[in-house]
C-alpha cells in the first residue's frame, strides 16, 4: 500500500485505458472511498450512481455532448461515477469535490487511473435534466455535481509542476 503523500505527489488524470473491467470489489473499495469522505455537518447526503460506461445512458449524454465523438469524454474508461448533491444544501458542491478526489486518489492505491468529469456538467442540468436524472437514479431534490471514470490506465504522464511562490502566501 502506497504512503498517501506519495499518492498524493505522484497521482495525475489518467486519459486512455485498456478494455479491461473493474472488479466488483474495486468499484464497492472506490465508492465507499467516496463514502468515508468528510462532508459538511456530517451530513452524508452525496449520492453515488456507478455507471457502465456501455450504457445506453451514457451513449445519449455523449451524443448530446459532441456527436462526433459521444464517448470521447470517457476515454475508453469502463466506469464512471456519478457524484450528486442536495440542492437544498450550500455545501454539497464542496462535499462532492472532496468525495471525488477521495475516490481519485484511492484509485491510485488500488493501482487504477481515473479522472474527474466535470464537462458533462451542461448536459445534466440542461433542458434533458430530469430525463437524466431517472436514467441515473440521481435522487429528487438532487442534482449532478460532479463525475469520475476510472479504469486500468493505458497511458501515464508526469505529476503536474507546482508553484509555491506564486499560489500561496504566507501571514505571520
Ligand atoms: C472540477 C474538475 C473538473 C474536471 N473535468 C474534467 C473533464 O471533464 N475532462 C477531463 O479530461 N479532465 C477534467 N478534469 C481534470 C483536470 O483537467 C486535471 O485535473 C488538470 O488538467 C490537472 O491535471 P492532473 O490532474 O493530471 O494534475 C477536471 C478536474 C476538476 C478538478
Amino acid at each position: 500500500m502506497a504512503d498517501v503523500l506519495d499518492v498524493i505527489q505522484s497521482r495525475c488524470s489518467v486519459r486512455g485505458y485498456t478494455q479491461a473491467a473493474l472488479s466488483d470489489v474495486e468499484i464497492k473499495t472506490l465508492v465507499e472511498a467516496g463514502l468515508h469522505a468528510p462532508t459538511a455537518k456530517n451530513t452524508q447526503e452525496l449520492h453515488f450512481s456507478i455507471v457502465s460506461t456501455d450504457s445506453k445512458v451514457i451513449e445519449e449524454i455523449g451524443n448530446d455532448l459532441n456527436p462526433e465523438n459521444p464517448l470521447g469524454f470517457l476515454y475508453g474508461a469502463p466506469i464512471l461515477i456519478v457524484i450528486s448533491g442536495r440542492d437544498d444544501f450550500g455545501w454539497s458542491a464542496v462535499d462532492a469535490g472532496i468525495a471525488v478526489e477521495n475516490i481519485h486518489l484511492a484509485a491510485c492505491d488500488l493501482d487504477l487511473g481515473s479522472v474527474i468529469i466535470g464537462c458533462i456538467s451542461g448536459v445534466l442540468h440542461g433542458e434533458k435534466k430530469e430525463y437524466y436524472q431517472r436514467l441515473l437514479s440521481i435522487p429528487e431534490g438532487y442534482s449532478f455535481q460532479i463525475a469520475i471514470a476510472v479504469g486500468h490506465a493505458a497511458t501515464s504522464k508526469e505529476p503536474h509542476e507546482i508553484d509555491y511562490e506564486k499560489n500561496v502566501s504566507t501571514i505571520k
